[in-house]
């Protein structure tokens, strides 16, 4: 946003150089798909790129990936794929076939009485009167407002969304649907507007947000591309231009001027990326670039699009970040709206700069950050890949796609409204050991150009049940870094803290925002480590392959397939290295057969033992998604006799990737003992036919956990009696889950521990 830097070298030009066949269709005809199939290419290197390119098949879908995409083809096309020698998939046999079930459906639903709005897809005209059904409905923080008009005369409409915040609050924008065929990108727009409307005076949230920031939104970018796509051809992304030639449209997102023309936008008027005779040539563009010029309040944008479950980034032109604090800032608040989808419904969207993916030129996202004034995302939203639907999502998944996208924009809401955003590695910790003072490193990125004054970074601790709390100053390191220590107290207590900082001007800002309202805990505890493996050194694991494993073998390294099939782009603990189905890059998942990564033997023998592990699984990248299992087993006798401890999938959670920290105590694990020969091992196996099945496996420990130097059951402060003091830990954490307080072990501090507390009054026996 505020360098411009120039184009580099580009290695993938030839990749993106022809972007599809001519796609032509004039105003009335409407386009059928009659014995038209889906296909999916596998093009793993250069030559088979290029082989793939010059066939000049229709892309179906939004990425043209390092590895391949989906393409409409008919039996000629796949005769010429075939003596391309280019391997594919057929996904979709009578392309025809499924619009039309998708034409009946949206029918049928949309004829229910009493079901909700987002049930199934809504026409131009529907999104319209819903747009005003809600500023009558909510008159008070809607108004609407049209921003310009499309090639054809149809109003482009943006509501805002304001509940009476100073006229230089951030403000957050958001558009959908530049390209016609992505019929859920509106859909999930209008999920946005209409919950910041609803929720504003009920969900707290929702009004810390709108308290601090306001929102601009804007549906539909291409209302003329939208239309057509309903009623001539679904499959139409431009807008409808008429290029002169006999062909029409063009790409709305090549059109920005951010590297125009560069690669990766196609200069002929009939491909579906045809980026038009010079940039902003388009009403469209031309209408959303001059409403973000005109409100500088604007910190933050996201381009909603469908589909590959993606989090993108600038640049998208060019193999490169922004400088920091831009880069980390965007890449922090990628990763937490990616973070905050996958709590919502367990669905995974890839973060990662959008260069990473496909190089394109002339992309709305990377022209809002250069010259628009505001940092900007690119979401793709469900489904994953054309195997679950593509730009046909079933009906059913369009609210659930809101609803966690709804989840993400909030957090960035309240990232951006808060100007100062602290930004943890690890998290806040959790956990500290006795009597050991642990360091913490953090960022503050300033938003919307905040002047952070660095040298007023502080932190404020105590322990629980202290009245106030104390403050220390933290270290500046230089740049966005800062680095402070919590110092531990007496087992079994807990450590209060939060973080503080303050702008030139003086504005205070916290992390937890609402601080000290709200604040971060520790519980203190002795922790030791069996066995801690981070995967940066070899402590033993062993690799057995089996029932004719061809392809895909754990392996210990970086995770180098860049994060876009189901692998995942870095390893869960931050050290680098971790265990994968072969961490190289291109097409290396499981094949063919199994794989199986057993630990070294660990010592869980305390009865306290703590198995702690991360793992990461994805079937659903691929063809025949949903079809293979993770398995998780445990020994406690080396290896002779295994059981299972989990099954991830075939389908449901935890099956389209994600870092997922398990931790289990060895004593509650039916079927197992404590033991000084614990043994776990992770089966990855892919037996069926063209499934992509992507695991990893980090950070695995045994920990035990407790407050074994005390004198007594109840002298939680080690000082030789049960007395006030201890009293003060057992109110201190009261209902806070299992501590060194939970006497009985029910799994909670209560009343129960307070009644053993009392009997043991008095000096340790
Ligand atoms: N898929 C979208 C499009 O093709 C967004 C592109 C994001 N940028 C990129 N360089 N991959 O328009
Ligand atoms: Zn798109």
């Amino acid at each position: 946003m505020r360098t411009k830097i120039s184009a580099l070298s580009l290695s993938l030009t030839l990749l993106v150089a022809a972007a599809g066949p001519a796609v032509a269709q004039k105003p009335g005809e409407i386009v059928r798909y009659d014995g038209k199939s889906v296909v999916r290419v596998e093009a793993d290197d250069d030559a088979e790129r290029k082989a793939l390119s010059e066939l000049r098949l229709r892309l179906l879908g939004e990425c043209l990936r390092h590895d391949g995409a989906e393409y409409i083809a008919d039996e000629e096309d796949m005769k010429r794929l075939r003596e391309a020698g280019l391997e594919f998939d057929v996904i979709v046999e009578n392309l025809q076939e499924q619009i039309d079930a998708e034409r009946a459906r949206i029918e049928a639903n949309n004829a229910l009485r009493g079901v909700s709005w987002y049930a199934d897809y809504k026409t131009l005209a529907q999104i319209e009167t819903r747009i005003d059904d809600l500023v009558a409905t909510y008159p008070a923080l809607l108004t609407k407002q049209s921003i310009g008009q499309s090639l054809d005369g149809r109003d482009i409409w943006a509501i805002t969304v304001d509940a009476g915040v100073p006229s230089d609050a951030p403000a957050l924008c958001f558009n959908g649907t530049q390209h016609a065929r992505e019929w859920v990108s509106p859909m999930t727009v209008m999920y946005i507007l209409e919950n910041l409307a609803a929720g504003y005076g009920v969900d707290p949230e929702v009004t810390a947000c709108l308290d601090s920031v306001k929102f601009y939104i804007i549906p539909v970018v291409n209302p003329d591309g939208y239309l057509y796509a309903w009623n001539n051809d679904r499959f139409w992304r431009k807008n409808r231009r008429d290029n002169g030639d006999g062909n029409f449209g063009v790409d709305p997102n090549r059109n920005w001027d951010s590297n125009f023309g560069g690669p990766g936008s196609s200069p002929f008027t009939g491909d579906d990326t045809f980026r038009g005779p010079s940039a902003f040539s388009e009403p469209e563009t031309v209408a959303i670039r001059d409403f973000i010029l005109a409100r500088p309040e604007i910190v933050a944008h996201i381009d909603f699009h469908s589909y590959s479950q993606l989090v993108l980034w600038p640049y998208g032109y060019v193999n490169d970040v922004p400088a920091d604090p831009d880069g980390a800032i965007l890449e922090t608040l990628g990763t937490e709206m990616s973070d905050s989808i996958l709590t919502v419904h367990n669905q995974y969207y890839v973060p990662q700069p959008a260069h990473q993916l496909y190089i394109a030129s002339g992309v709305a996202t990377d022209w809002v950050y250069e010259s628009g004034g505001a940092f900007s995302w690119t979401i793709e939203l469900r489904p994953a890949n054309q195997f679950q639907g593509g730009f046909e999502l079933p009906a059913d998944q369009l609210l659930p796609t809101a609803e966690e996208n709804f989840e993400a924009i909030k957090q960035l809401a309240i990232s951006v409204g808060s100007r100062a955003r602290f930004s943890f590695a690890q998290g806040p910790p959790t956990l500290l050991q006795t009597d050991v003072a642990q360091q913490v490193d953090y960022e503050v990125l300033p938003i919307a150009s905040a002047q952070i004054d660095s040298t007023t970074a502080r932190l404020f601790a105590r322990a629980s049940g202290e009245p106030s709390f104390t403050m220390s100053p933290a270290s500046h390191l230089g740049g966005v870094d800062y680095q402070t220590a919590l110092s531990s107290a007496v087992c079994g207590s807990t450590l209060e803290y939060y973080f503080e900082i303050e702008t030139i001007s003086g504005e205070v800002y916290r992390s937890p925002t609402d601080a000290p309202a709200s604040f971060y805990s520790a519980e203190v505890i002795d922790m030791n480590f069996a066995f801690a493996d981070d995967f940066e050194a070899d402590l033993g694991w062993t690799v057995a392959n089996v029932d004719g494993l061809s392809e895909g073998a754990w392996s210990r390294g970086l995770p180098l397939g860049g994060g876009d099939r189901g692998d995942p782009a870095a390893d869960f603990d931050g050290s680098g290295a971790c265990f994968l189905t072969d961490p190289a890059d291109g097409n290396t998942d499981v094949d063919n057969g199994a794989t199986i990564l057993t630990s070294p033997a660990m010592d869980a023998s305390d009865a306290n033992s703590t198995l702690v592990y991360s793992r990461w699984y994805s079937n659903t990248a691929g063809s025949a998604p949903g079809e293979d299992v993770f398995i998780v087993e445990v020994s406690d006798d080396d290896g002779a006799n295994w059981t299972t401890l989990e099954t991830i999938g075939p389908t449901g959670a935890d099956t389209s990737g994600g870092w997922i920290e398990r931790s289990f105590l060895v004593s509650d694990i039916a079927g197992v003992s404590n033991s000084s020969t614990f043994r776990i091992r992770f089966n990855a196996s892919d037996y069926g036919e063209g499934s992509v099945v992507e695991a990893g496996v980090d950070q695995v420990q045994i920990v035990t956990m407790g407050c074994s130097g005390l004198a007594c059951t109840g002298d939680l402060d080690g000082d030789g009696s049960v007395g006030s003091a201890d009293l003060a830990i057992v109110v201190g954490t009261w209902n806070s889950g299992p501590g060194a307080a939970d006497f009985d072990g029910d799994g909670n501090i209560g009343s129960a521990d307070l009644a053993i507390l009392i009997g043991l009054w008095g000096p340790c026996p």
